[in-house]
């Protein structure tokens, strides 16, 4: 490692980045923030600062964490900051891709652009990639890293739920369920999905047997459950036990939640990518490794 590189985060990634450091042994700090009555945000950089900086963030909720971002970024190289390196274990705004609707904003580029002008580098995990392949397509720098959780996935599928199927929702989940179930030893299936909402998702499972087989749903995010809750009903009917559902990146809250356990899947399993109570999963060594490689 560069002797030269330290690693900060904002308070909500405390555990995770610390983590990191201890792998990494190198030094830690918080950035400080305070929002202002008026919704606005203060940052405040922990000094003195090293020349490689490592910013720890995750995107979820990311209207404000964007902004305060920038806004430490900024900040940093004023204080002579010379690389920044962005660790951001979820990346937001990698969903829309496209113009669905004349007149509407493609946000994955138009943040990829915007947080391109102030880091150096970027590493997260599992970003939604669909229709664009690559983070570089959109992340204009020297090094963009998209690391995969599939590895851990199928490594607590096969201790947890060993023999299990392992179904992913949709074409994209392909990619997530076919290399998990590689690792876990096991079968997968790929369902399809056309969704008509935000909560509205209609899908249609691959034809084979599913009655008495244990399953366990894979996809990279749940939000609302809709589309897990959608699958469990269709599961059911068949006779199939779900054992679980298992994410890299958990952005329910408590009461959608609610709504997935009371549709018979028994646990939500996610890695700690965004801090939530389902956290099972420690992305600690592989953000650590990919650190470890370039730095
Ligand atoms: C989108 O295509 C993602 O891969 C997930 O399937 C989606 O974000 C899940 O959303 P929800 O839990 O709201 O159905």
């Amino acid at each position: 490692m560069n002797p030269n590189t330290m690693i900060i985060c904002f308070s909500e990634g405390e555990t995770p980045a610390r983590a990191i450091a201890e792998s990494l042994s190198i030094d830690y700090a918080t950035i400080a923030t305070k929002k202002f009555p008026d919704g606005e945000s203060l940052v405040r950089l922990p000094l003195p600062l090293k020349k490689n900086l490592i910013i720890y963030r995750s995107l979820d909720r990311p209207n404000d964490k964007i902004i305060e971002l920038i806004m430490a970024c900024d900040a940093a190289r004023a204080k002579g900051v010379e690389h920044i390196c962005l660790v951001t274990p979820y990346l937001a705004y990698m969903r829309q891709d496209i113009e669905n609707q004349p007149g509407e904003a493609i946000s994955q580029t138009i943040i990829g652009k915007l947080l391109s002008n102030y880091i150096d580098e970027i590493i997260t995990v599992d970003p939604h990639l669909h229709r664009v392949t690559s983070l570089n397509q959109n992340y204009h720098l020297h090094t963009a890293i998209a690391l995969s959780a599939t590895q851990q996935i199928g490594e607590y599928i096969a201790e947890h739920y060993k023999g299990a199927i392992i179904l992913g929702p949709d074409a994209e989940s392909e990619q997530w369920v076919s290399a998990a179930a590689e690792i876990a030893e096991t079968d997968f299936v790929v369902a399809n999905k056309v969704r008509h909402g935000d909560r509205e998702v209609h899908i249609t499972l691959p034809q084979r047997d599913y009655k008495g087989k244990d399953i366990v749903l894979v996809d990279d995010i749940i939000s609302t459950g809709g589309t897990f809750i959608s699958i469990a009903k269709l599961l059911k009917q068949q006779g199939a036990e779900i054992k679980a559902c298992i994410v890299t990146h958990c952005l329910c809250s408590e009461l959608d939640e609610q709504k997935v356990l009371e549709a018979g899947i028994p646990s939500i399993i996610s890695t700690d990518s965004v801090p939530h109570h389902s956290n099972r999963i420690a992305l600690t060594e592989l953000l650590a490794d990919s650190i470890r490689q370039i730095h």
